[in-house]
């Protein structure tokens, strides 16, 4: 199956498996681009955030954790820049009153023309025997005419964005042809500045409330804390400050599943340190980072870096890590130098010294921040997108049949294992709730029952459980139970005193860093 086309199945796959759902869908069209994870994609989400948790904060001398609140004072937003620069440009088609961000529709045109000068490089690699990727496919696709169209809109689109040029934007829109794909006109206004964040109040009644936001980010929250944090951890820099927790953005367009939604969660670390040194605190957290993705499956073909032409308001440094999504390269996570600017703004407008007292230099200083920003919905799209595969499988009866498996890293699939009485009688169901009872300490196991075993089997791969046990009439004899691995559908017959510590291996956060 083509790439391209996973995305409209994996949708459909997450609602029937129970991954995720729509909010609020019950009422018409339900809350467009909020989601609900259910059973399964709550486990899996739980597992991603974990596992950040641990690289992030367990296994860092020098990083501990936080939870700040998600309602701050109003004033952080001013500090922070968000009040008055957190804008989108958005544009509306005035026949099918359809809203876009103007940005974006030029990025998906340039993202068109990217992957029509790949398919030509793909099919010239083909012929010419070079790898896909390589030297020469590269410099193929840069140089073939949609590769080079790409390449003039991005230079355009990088220079309009930094001066701000809203009218200019408009311009590269009418330039490029683009049209609305409701009603196919160029019919556009012009482009105007949208604030993306939700605005709420505080307060028994509206005259005695005060306006405030709901945080468009996590971050904020460990800027105001880093002192109360510094003094109570006893760190000295350079440290890092960890969180997770959901955000808020007003999104103009909010499209593609969960890839931009107006809540979703951030898994945010700042890393606090010497003025001077950030670069090569940040040149470590981009490979670091990059690293980490590999760790947890992320193909590296299905990964690339990219510098920011167009700095934010508070970095001297950014980089995305982009993910191959079916629709194309998108951000996955940001690595963002960024200066001393927020804790500067925040002692600034909050009256309050937020300095580090340096004991080698004996002098205090305000620190520079190097953080890295991933977005948990984010990575769990990007983790089912690489997963999600449908394949011809032999049958037992000698025919072929089509199997639909998310090719989950075990450590990160929803289910680690599933126990399956080959019948429901027998003493078998008996010696399954056994097995099932020791392993459920140890992983997310689950019981399943019903059905033929070739068709729990299907069931089970199409949920991602990398592990199935069987239990037979010959495990009440001999104490082994059948080990059927999810990728590869072998089967291996194992002693039941064994499996604890054989599946244990299998899933050793330990190996997976190491
Ligand atoms: N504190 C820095 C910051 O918030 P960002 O690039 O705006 O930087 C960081 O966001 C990450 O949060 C992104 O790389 C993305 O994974 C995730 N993210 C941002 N907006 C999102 C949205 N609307 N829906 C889902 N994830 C989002």
């Amino acid at each position: 199956m083509d790439y391209t086309e996973v995305f409209p199945k994996l949708i459909s796959h997450c609602k029937e498996h129970g991954y995720i759902f729509q909010s609020s869908e019950i009422y018409e069209n339900g809350l467009p681009a909020v989601y609900d994870y259910g059973p399964l994609g709550v486990l899996m989400k739980n597992n991603l955030r974990n596992l950040w948790w641990k690289s992030m904060v367990q296994l860092q001398p020098n990083i501990v954790g936080l939870d700040a609140a998600i309602l701050m004072h109003p004033q952080v937003w001013k500090a922070s820049g968000h009040v008055d620069a957190f804008n989108d440009p958005l544009i509306d088609n005035k026949d099918s009153k359809k809203r876009y961000r103007a940005d974006q529709l030029i990025e998906d045109w340039i993202s068109k023309r990217w992957d029509k000068a790949r398919k030509d490089a793909d099919k010239k690699a083909a012929k010419e025997g070079w790898e896909t990727g390589g030297e020469e496919h590269t410099q193929f696709m840069r140089n073939a005419r949609e590769g080079q169209k790409a390449r003039e809109a991005e230079a355009k689109l990088a220079a309009l964005l930094q001066a701000g040029d809203l009218a200019g934007l408009k311009e590269l829109i009418e330039e490029l042809e683009i049209v609305c794909e409701v009603s196919g006109t160029a019919n556009w206004t012009e482009v105007r500045q949208f604030n993306l964040m939700f605005k709420t109040q505080m307060g028994a009644t509206t005259e005695g409330a005060s306006d405030l936001y709901l945080r468009p980010e996590t971050a904020q929250g460990i800027f105001v804390n880093f002192l109360n944090v510094q003094k109570t951890s006893r760190q000295k820099l350079p440290f890092g400050i960890a969180q997770t927790g959901k955000a808020f953005r007003n999104e103009i367009v909010a499209r593609q599943f969960i890839f931009r939604m107006r809540e979703f969660e951030q898994m945010e670390m700042q890393f606090f340190v010497k003025p001077g040194t950030q670069q090569e605190h940040y040149e470590y957290w981009r490979s670091e980072r990059l690293k980490w993705h590999h760790r947890l499956g992320i193909r590296p073909d299905r990964l690339r870096l990219h510098d920011h032409d167009k700095l934010a308001h508070y970095a001297d440094a950014a980089v995305d890590i982009e993910f191959h999504f079916p629709f194309g390269f998108r951000e996955l996570e940001g690595i963002h130098s960024r200066t001393d600017f927020d804790l500067s703004r925040h002692q600034e407008l909050s009256g309050k010294k937020l300095q580090y007292f340096d004991p080698e230099e004996n002098r205090n200083y305000i620190p520079y921040v190097v953080e890295t920003s991933v977005g948990l919905d984010r990575l769990f799209l990007a983790h089912l997108s690489q997963a999600y595969q449908e394949e011809e499988v032999p049958t037992a009866k000698g025919e072929s049949e089509v199997r639909t498996v998310l090719r989950l890293h075990p450590l990160v699939a929803p289910v680690q294992v599933a126990i399956l009485p080959l019948v429901k009688k027998d003493g078998l169901p008996e010696l399954a709730q056994e097995v099932l009872n020791d392993l459920r300490w140890f992983m997310q196991a689950e019981y399943d029952d019903k059905d033929a075993i070739g068709r729990r089997y299907r069931r089970q791969d199409a949920k991602g459980t990398p592990f199935c046990v069987t239990i037979d009439h010959d495990s009440l004899q001999d104490e082994a139970v059948t080990l059927r691995e999810r990728d590869s559908m072998q089967q291996q017959r194992i002693p039941i005193r064994l499996l604890r510590n054989h599946l244990q291996s299998a899933l050793s956060f330990k190996q997976l860093m190491s």
